[in-house]
């Protein structure tokens, strides 16, 4: 029987050494960890079950009959983040650069089918070169069936990527299929064809960074949710994540103990607003004021930063946060902005998470950039995902409310459930002296009745009170009772029941 044991741990321990120990240095040299130790720091200690560690390709191509290694290439199974339970794959780079076999599909099939069937979020650490060259379109299949996986899943569990080497080919799409991309800076890129590639098909020279790199993901594309500067880092971000979310979408937002009190008063959000109304103010500090703790995770924080979009508390039960941020260009809604935020509105209505607003929106951005690339069907995106969701939605607006940007932004239009407004809230077609400039269009030269039409168009329209007087606004709230309120509207909302009609699903503009 000793003897037996010893064969076990020698073929686990030659398992664990995935690609050999020269690969796992040339891994360590370049700042990355190994499929493993990333586990280890993603988990609970002592926590994760591994599946399917002895699992090896069946390719005889190439000489690959030679060349078979426990486990092939991905590491399978579940464990714990702070005593909740998750699925994980993290793909091995020392072993084939972590491309995809059929065998190795299957595995992370089958720990895609049971985070699933079990309902606990999936994440995976991704690593690898895409599909296996020598193996073919048996390579190409196995991606298909985890895009099936992907889509299945979706709405159902969270599914969570991270990125944590070159990845290419189907290691991108599988990620791009999940709710959340995170990458980790300098050392991890994404792209459909990497620079060779690109360079015998285009001609075009580029380096992995400025064709994949975080700093385009996370800024210009979009494409990621955040960037860290290192992988543990990055893992431990991702653990904090976990802890905002529901396992399934069978369940209501997770609770964790909160000894913030929920009454409690910011005397400093009364100063908030500047006196000047074109001048900007941090949004993220009323968020921080009114979150639990201040614990605030941000999703997108360098794309489309004009809208703020991320997990909070409130009473210990997860919210979801989206908010105009005018530091970045006034506020406005925007391709970007609007993309983004109408994937956090849907993902926080697929997992019963309420969606708390803050509007302060000087309308959508004008000019043809926005036009030419499509704001209208991308702006739609997000009065979509708003108008559909079904959670409960509590919507403070702080200053601006313009247009149809008003509308957009959880507005009591679009089943808004308690909707507040500060004092100084100004929900009105356009801003004072656009109004004006048009309706009095052709006195433009006259100033002192430019002026005087400017300031009875303040006096009318500038303030929260005639949709307050209309419904609209459930009340005019002082910025200081902003987190009591808010939590006490949330609260009497816990019951809330709202479905839309039958449908086989909806057909929101992509
Ligand atoms: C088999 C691969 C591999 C692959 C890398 N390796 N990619 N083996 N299939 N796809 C192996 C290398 O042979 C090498 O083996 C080891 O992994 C490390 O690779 P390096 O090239 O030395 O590493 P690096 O310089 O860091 O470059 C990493 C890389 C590059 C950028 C990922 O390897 C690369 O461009 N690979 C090919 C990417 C690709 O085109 N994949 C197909 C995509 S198509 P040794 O033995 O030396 O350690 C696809 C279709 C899916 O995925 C369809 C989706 C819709």
């Amino acid at each position: 029987m000793k003897q037996i044991l010893k064969v076990l741990e020698a073929r686990r321990e030659q398992a664990r050494m995935g690609g050999g120990e020269a690969r796992i240095q040339r891994q360590h040299d370049k700042g990355k960890l190994t499929a493993r130790e990333r586990i280890e720091i993603l988990l609970d200690t002592g926590s994760f079950e591994e599946f399917d560690m002895f699992v090896e390709h069946r390719c005889t191509d190439f000489g690959m009959q030679d060349q078979r290694i426990p486990g092939d290439g991905v590491v399978t199974g579940n464990g714990l983040i702070n005593g909740r339970l998750v699925y994980v794959f993290s793909k091995d780079f020392t072993v084939f650069g972590g491309s995809l076999s059929s065998a190795q599909a299957a595995k992370i099939q089958k720990v895609q089918a049971a985070a699933l069937k079990t309902g606990a979020p999936i994440i995976g650490i991704f690593d690898a070169g895409g599909a296996r060259i020598q193996e073919g379109v048996e390579s190409l299949a196995g991606y298909a069936d985890i895009f099936v996986e992907n889509v299945m899943a979706s709405g159902v569990i969270p599914q969570i990527s991270v990125i944590m080497g070159p990845c290419a080919g189907g290691d991108v799409y599988s990620p791009a299929l999940t709710d959340f991309i995170f990458m980790v800076k300098d050392t991890s890129y994404m792209y459909v064809t990497g620079p060779d590639v690109v360079k015998t098909v285009t001609n075009e020279e580029v380096s992995h960074e400025s064709l994949g790199g975080a700093s385009i993901h996370a800024v210009k594309s979009g494409v990621v949710d955040g960037a860290f500067d290192n992988d543990v880092h990055a893992l431990e971000e991702m653990r904090r994540l976990i802890d905002f979310l529901p396992l399934s979408n069978r369940e209501k937002p997770p609770i964790w103990n909160s000894f913030d009190d929920p009454d409690r008063e910011e005397l400093s959000l009364d100063r908030l607003i500047p006196d000047n109304p074109n001048q900007p103010y941090d949004m993220r500090e009323l968020i921080e004021k009114v979150a639990d703790e201040g614990d605030f995770f941000e999703i997108s924080p360098h794309f489309g930063s004009n809208i703020l979009c991320g997990f909070g508390r409130i009473e210990g039960t997860t919210v979801g946060f989206v908010a105009n941020q005018p530091m970045t260009l006034a506020g406005v809604l925007d391709i970007d902005a609007s993309r983004k935020a109408a994937r956090f509105v849907r993902f926080c209505d697929c997992f019963n998470l309420p969606i708390v607003t803050f509007v302060d929106v000087p309308g959508f951005m004008p000019g043809t950039k926005q036009e030419y690339g499509g704001l209208i069907k991308h702006g739609a995106k997000l009065l979509f995902a708003y108008t559909e969701a079904t959670v409960p939605k509590v919507t403070v607006i702080t200053r601006k409310a313009y247009g149809g940007a008003y509308d957009v932004m959880s507005s009591k239009h679009l089943r808004g459930d308690v909707n507040y407004a500060w004092p100084k809230a100004e929900i009105a077609v356009m801003g004072a002296k656009g109004a004006v400039e048009i309706i009095f269009r052709k006195d433009i030269g006259d100033a002192e009745k430019i002026a005087e039409k400017t300031k009875e168009y303040e006096d009318n329209f500038a303030n929260p009170y005639i949709a307050a007087k209309l419904g609209f606004i459930d009340d005019i709230i002082m910025p200081h009772s902003t987190r009591r309120r808010v939590a006490r509207a949330l609260r009497t909302l816990k019951n809330k029941t709202l479905e839309n009609p039958w449908k086989k699903h909806s057909n929101i503009p992509l």
